[in-house]
C-alpha cells in the first residue's frame, strides 16, 4: 500500500490550514500518508529546485506551493497546465509520465465555490469587479473570464492591473479592463449586468479583521454579490457589510477546500467527492 508523501512549500508557513484538510482526506480514505510543511526561504532557489526534483523522482507524490514561490516554481517544472500558463502561478506540483507538472487549482477552486455559494447560475448575467491584482487575482480573473464574464480589475497600482490584463488577454475572449480605485464610484454606477465583487487583496485578514477593502464612501451597486478570498476571521468585515446591505456574500474558506481537493485528486487519482466531503467537514463547512 502506498504511503502518500505530500506537503506544502512556502515561507512563512506557520498558520497553514492545508495539513488539516489533506490529513482529513487521507483518513477518510483509510490511506497511510503525511502532509508536511516544508519552509523554503524566499532566496533559496536551490532548495526549491531540489523539491521539484523530488517530485520528478517520485520521492514525494505531490506538493502545494504558496507565497513566495508560486511564480518562481513555474520556471522549474517540465510542463504547465493551461491554468498555470495563463496565470503564471503554480500552486500544485504533480508527476505525470516521469515529468513534473505545474498546475493552478486556485482558479477552478474559486469558481467552484463561488458558484456553489452565490447565485451565479448564468455567468453572462454578471460582470466581475476584482479588487487587487496579485497572484490570487490572476486566478480569479482567469476563472471569471473563462466563464464568460467581462471583468474589471481594480488595483492601487494601475500598472499592476494593466500587467494582469495584458498577461491574461491571450488566454480568454472575455473583455478585461484595468481600473484605478478612485474610478470605483463611476464604474459601479454604470448600468449593465449585476456586479460580482471579489476581494483578492489581503485587506480584512486577521489580525486586521476590522478593515474592509470596500470604500465606505462608495454605495453598493445593485444587484450585486460579494466573494471575499480572505477567510480569517469569519465572517470577514467585507462579508458582514455586504450581508448587512442585503447582498449575497461568501468568504474564501470554501475556495481553500476546493483548491485543496483538486490538488489531492491530481496527486492520488482519488475520487473527488469523498475527498471534498472530508475536507469540507475538516474546515467546518459540511
Ligand atoms: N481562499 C483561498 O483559497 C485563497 C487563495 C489564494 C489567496 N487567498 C488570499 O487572497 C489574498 C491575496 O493573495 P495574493 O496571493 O494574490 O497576494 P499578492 O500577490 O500579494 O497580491 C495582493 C494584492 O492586493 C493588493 N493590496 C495589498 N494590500 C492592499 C491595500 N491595503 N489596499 C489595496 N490593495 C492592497 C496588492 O497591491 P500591492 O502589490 O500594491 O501591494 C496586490 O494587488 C490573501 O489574503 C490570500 O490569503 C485566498
Amino acid at each position: 500500500m502506498t504511503f502518500w508523501r505530500l506537503g506544502l512549500l512556502g515561507y512563512p508557513l506557520g498558520h497553514s490550514r492545508s495539513p488539516t484538510l489533506h490529513q482529513a482526506a487521507l483518513r477518510a480514505l483509510g490511506w497511510e500518508g503525511e502532509y508536511r510543511l516544508y519552509p523554503v526561504r524566499p532566496t533559496d532557489a536551490a532548495a526549491l529546485q531540489a523539491w521539484v526534483a523530488r517530485v520528478r523522482t517520485g520521492q514525494v507524490h505531490g506538493l502545494n506551493v504558496t507565497i513566495p514561490h508560486k511564480t518562481a516554481v513555474a520556471r522549474l517544472v517540465d510542463r504547465l497546465t493551461p491554468a498555470a500558463q495563463a496565470t503564471g502561478a503554480v500552486n500544485t506540483l504533480y508527476r505525470a509520465a516521469g515529468q513534473v507538472v505545474g498546475d493552478n487549482t486556485d482558479a477552478a477552486g474559486f469558481w467552484a465555490d463561488a458558484r456553489a455559494r452565490l447565485p451565479l447560475t448564468d455567468p453572462t448575467a454578471w460582470r466581475g469587479l476584482v479588487l487587487g491584482a496579485g497572484g490570487a487575482a490572476r486566478a480569479v480573473v482567469y476563472a471569471l473570464a473563462r466563464a464568460g464574464m467581462a471583468v474589471w480589475v481594480v488595483a492601487r497600482r494601475p500598472a499592476q492591473a494593466q500587467a494582469l490584463v495584458r498577461a491574461l488577454a491571450p488566454w480568454v475572449t472575455a473583455r478585461l479592463t484595468p481600473a484605478a480605485w478612485d474610478a470605483l464610484p463611476r464604474l459601479v454606477a454604470q448600468p449593465g449586468p449585476a456586479w460580482l465583487i471579489v476581494n483578492a487583496t489581503p485587506v480584512g485578514m486577521a489580525p486586521h479583521g476590522d478593515a474592509s477593502p470596500w470604500p465606505a464612501t462608495v454605495p453598493w451597486p445593485r444587484p450585486a454579490a460579494v466573494y471575499d478570498l480572505v477567510y480569517a476571521p469569519r465572517p470577514t468585515r467585507l462579508v458582514q457589510q455586504a450581508r448587512a446591505a442585503g447582498l449575497p456574500a461568501a468568504d474564501g474558506l470554501g475556495m481553500l477546500v476546493e483548491q485543496a481537493a483538486r490538488a489531492f485528486v491530481r496527486w492520488t487519482s482519488a475520487a473527488c467527492e469523498p475527498v471534498r466531503e472530508a475536507m469540507l467537514r475538516a474546515a467546518g463547512l459540511a
